[in-house]
């Protein structure tokens, strides 16, 4: 298996990934992992790579060009790009066995309020939580998520049996999902309500997207959810008719 890491604190990985069973993993050849700082592929000469999210608000996004350009210089999408986030799919042993079947992965670690949607939409296959809670940066959950798939790999524990008998080992191995991602970027377009100015309007597409995405990806939190009652009206079409794509 390869693994491509892009971060900006590529440091973080040194140690981790050279010691125990990751170090032995790496250096008996069951994985190559790459680290990339992702300030080299920034635009201009002072490394930005963040930037105020359209229409305001507070916190930084990660910049699409430099993903972009990093995704372009290094060929990353020929792998399964993940994004590290606190709202994406929980990671568990089944999701763990299912990223262990990819021959290429790649992981995204975010720091700031996330990864600009574009880049989002034209690098990112999928967005993995490590747990209902909130890190600092995604590179603690890249190095949970690596130590959780690298050891499902034949020969890296030594006894393959002794990963296919462990507590959490369930049917996953069977199935090997592909996940497929629309690449499209140029000519793709920022929603009008961002660009509005009104914050009013753009407070409510925010709080809309956000609550759609956890309509699709974690429907168990929305009942325990401080929701108002046109949110609560909406999610009651949405069981009826889906989530429409994007909005
Ligand atoms: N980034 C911040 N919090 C995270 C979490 N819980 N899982 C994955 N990435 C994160």
């Amino acid at each position: 298996m390869k693994i491509d890491i892009v971060t900006l604190f590529p440091g973080f990985f040194t140690d981790p990934l050279s010691t125990s069973i990751l170090g032995r993993a790496v250096t008996d050849g069951h994985v190559e992992i790459a680290v990339h700082d992702l300030r080299q592929y920034a635009m201009d000469r002072h490394g930005t790579v963040d930037d105020a999210p359209f229409g305001g608000g507070r916190g930084m996004l990660l910049k699409p060009e430099p993903v972009a350009a990093c995704w372009d210089a290094l060929q990353l999408s020929r792998g399964h790009s993940i994004y590290l986030s606190a709202d994406g799919d929980r990671l568990n042993q089944a999701l763990a066995t299912r990223l262990s079947m990819h021959e290429h992965l790649v992981l995204l670690c975010g720091h700031y309020k996330g990864v600009d949607e574009r880049a989002r939409t034209r690098c990112i296959d999928q967005d993995v939580s490590i747990g209902d809670y909130v890190l600092t940066g995604g590179e603690p959950a890249a190095l949970v998520l690596i130590d959780a798939v690298v050891r499902l790999i034949p020969g890296v524990l030594g006894d393959f049996s002794s990963a296919m008998a462990d507590s959490f080992h369930d049917d996953g191995l069977l199935d090997c999902p592909w996940y497929t991602r629309p690449a499209r970027f140029e000519g793709q377009d920022v929603p009008q309500e961002l660009l509005s100015g009104d914050h009013g309007r753009i407070d409510a597409w925010r709080r809309r997207q956000s609550l759609r995405r956890t309509f699709e990806r974690r429907p168990d939190l929305l009942p325990g959810a401080d929701l108002d009652d046109e949110e609560r009206r909406l999610i009651d079409v949405w069981e009826r008719t889906g989530a429409p794509d994007t909005d």
